[in-house]
């Protein structure tokens, strides 16, 4: 959110009236304990404009437009967020230091964590190229098992932690940092009950994340041993350390990012280490997981070309088609690799070396080849239902292109490679698309959604109740996990709602608005509160019943699904898959 601190947009919001702000722009009427005026976003000739004071919201019934003192500003003085901030700040009296935060405690904080980080750094690395003791040679020995020697450790201060309790707490008390510091910096972990630590990365090989100018934020921490549970540990998030928010290695890899204008992206600590240190320089690492928003943000202000490493097993694949999507809608060109398989890049090169790990970069396929081929493995391409599914699932891939001419060529090779009429095929984009916007799915056909009445009429329902007291927030999500929502929409919100409850801030609609960039998921927001009528009556019971019809519908069209998928077996003969789905179903009917 730029650099002026939530907190602080939270107070200007707090401290402006929404109603004595928009009569500074257009008439209002007093209607009720709400006001109303002709929409200033759309021409019309009775008012369908609605302010509410209580909820320090706007609506309009007629364009769905909606949002808070923050929207309506930007919106109607066409500026961007921060000076929208600015300017109802000015108004409010409010002061924004925006290269220092506002909070000075804060600040303290951050400078402790990130003083903490750098010792912890040098103490670890220290500890792995100075250390005589038995358990430092087995890690030394184990580094070099995996081909990691002394030049190569020094290169990326990869480091040791000891077997011991308090090394590193110790070290730090030492250097003046008090307890309270050093339990947010994450290093260490307070014991349950008293007042004593212990370090949280013992015996254990160390990788310090970086951020991208270079300042240690996280560490990630490798067990020496197979036996271990947990193969690596990694840092709690601290005032310096968000997790997604960092890509590890960034900071070696951004200079050779933009001289090549790509990056590459991978999985593992090691699968970037070892390419970057046989020379293949713009790399990334995501660090086990699908990419989200702020890491393709991140990259996207160096270079728009990505090629996608992940490692060959099911759930790197899945992370892969997870991460396509994201790219996509961000508007970059992605491209996707592949080892040999069972392979990650760390063991490709050391067995056979940078060269060919060099070759597969070179020959990444098309995102659009790539989803192809995996549906045609998983679907039987010669039955028209498998036909069926593939295009199902590749369209709206497809469709996330940002540009005509890519669309339209992938639309006809599409149609060549499944030998279907072309226009085939875009009657069933057609059919497919009509069928998402009616859901709702994606930040486009959100917009077109403003203010239209929500399909899933339980879920909505839920939602209202959320929005009218955030007890019903607390109640849900103890219950309720945000992917059991079929609205996407009411998805984003009741999961940032959970999120704004969890990190103790107001869940209100006005604090919700704030949330989304997108416009039409403001006045989705705006336009649900607004409805607060249709939930008269015993809220527990409302509540409760919305909950119980939200299952069951929920495990109907699960069922459904495999069914169908059933059947799909059946037809293409597939024997092992017919039983792998009748066990699903059959897990599925025992839960009810
Ligand atoms: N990861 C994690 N915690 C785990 C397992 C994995 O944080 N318990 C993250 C790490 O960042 C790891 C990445 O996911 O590097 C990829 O996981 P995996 O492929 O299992 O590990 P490798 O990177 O191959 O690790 P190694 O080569 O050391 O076995
Ligand atoms: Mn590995």
């Amino acid at each position: 959110m730029g650099l002026i601190p939530d907190d602080v947009i939270g107070q200007v919001i707090d401290r402006t009236d929404i109603a004595e702000l928009i009569a500074g722009y257009i008439p209002l009427k007093k209607a009720g304990r709400n006001f109303k005026a002709l929409c200033p976003f759309h021409h019309e000739k009775t008012p369908s404009f609605v302010v509410t004071p209580d909820k320090q919201i706007f609506h309009c019934f007629g364009c769905g437009v909606g949002g808070n003192a923050l929207s309506f500003v930007m919106k109607h003085e066409r500026i961007e967020f921060v000076e929208a901030v600015k300017l109802l700040a000015a108004k409010a009296g409010i002061v924004i230091h925006e290269d220092r935060p506002v909070d000075k405690a804060k600040e303290d904080l951050r400078q402790a964590v990130a003083r903490a980080n750098a010792i912890a750094v040098e103490y670890f690395h220290e500890n792995l190229i100075s250390g005589k003791e038995d358990e430092v040679r087995a890690a030394r020995e184990y580094l070099k098992g995996r081909k990691i020697g002394s030049e190569f450790a020094k290169q990326f201060f990869i480091g040791y932690a000891y077997d011991s309790w308090d090394g590193l707490t110790d070290l730090l008390r030492k250097k003046g940092l008090s307890d309270l510091f050093i339990e947010k910096s994450g290093l260490a972990v307070r014991k349950e009950g008293n007042n004593t630590f212990y370090d949280r990365f013992r015996g254990r090989v160390i990788f310090p994340i970086f951020d991208q100018r270079g300042r240690p934020v996280a560490f990630g921490a490798r067990a020496l041993k197979k036996e271990d549970k947990a193969k690596y540990i990694n840092s709690s998030e601290t005032p310096l350390y968000v997790k997604g928010q960092h890509l590890y290695g960034f900071n070696w890899a951004k200079d050779a990012v933009t001289a090549q204008d790509c990056v590459i992206i991978v999985e593992g600590y090691l699968d970037f280490l070892r390419p970057f240190h046989a020379g293949v320089h713009n790399i990334v690492a995501s660090l086990g997981t699908a990419l989200t928003h702020d890491q393709v943000r991140l990259i996207r202000r160096y270079t728009k070309n990505v090629v996608m490493l992940f490692d060959m097993d099911t759930a790197g694949q899945m992370a892969t088609l997870r991460s396509l999507d994201l790219l996509l809608e961000e508007d970059m060109n992605v491209r996707v690799a592949m080892l040999a398989e069972d392979e990650d890049p760390d063991s490709f090169i050391l067995k056979y070396g940078v060269a060919l790990f060099k070759k597969s970069i070179d020959e990444a396929q098309g995102l659009f080849d790539f989803k192809l081929k995996r549906l045609m493995t998983q679907y039987n391409a010669k039955t028209i239902e498998g036909r069926g599914k593939i295009c199902q699932e590749i369209i709206p891939t497809i469709d996330k292109i940002p540009s005509e001419v890519v669309r339209d060529g992938y639309t006809r090779e599409l149609a060549g490679r499944l030998n279907v009429k072309e226009d085939v095929i875009l009657k069933e984009r057609q059919r497919i698309l009509g069928k998402i916007t009616s859901r709702g799915v994606g930040v486009q056909e959100n917009s077109q959604r403003a203010g239209k009445k929500a399909v899933h009429t339980d879920e909505n329902c839920l939602l209202k109740l959320m929005l009218l007291d955030p007890k019903w927030v607390a109640a849900a999500r103890q219950t309720l996990a945000p992917e059991e929502l079929k609205d996407p929409m009411v998805r984003l919100i009741i999961e940032k709602a959970y999120e704004l409850l969890s990190t103790g801030k107001e869940v209100d609609a006005a604090s919700l608005v704030t949330c989304f960039d997108d416009e039409g998921m403001r006045s989705f927001v705006t336009a649900s509160a607004q409805e607060d009528g249709t939930v008269k009556g015993d809220r527990e019971r409302i509540f409760k019943d919305c909950l119980g019809r939200i299952r069951s519908s929920r495990q109907k069209t699960e069922r459904q699904r495999i069914l169908e998928e059933i059947q799909v077996a059946e037809k293409s003969g597939d024997s092992d898959k017919v039983r792998q789905f009748q066990n699903e179903f059959n897990t599925l009917i025992k839960q009810r």
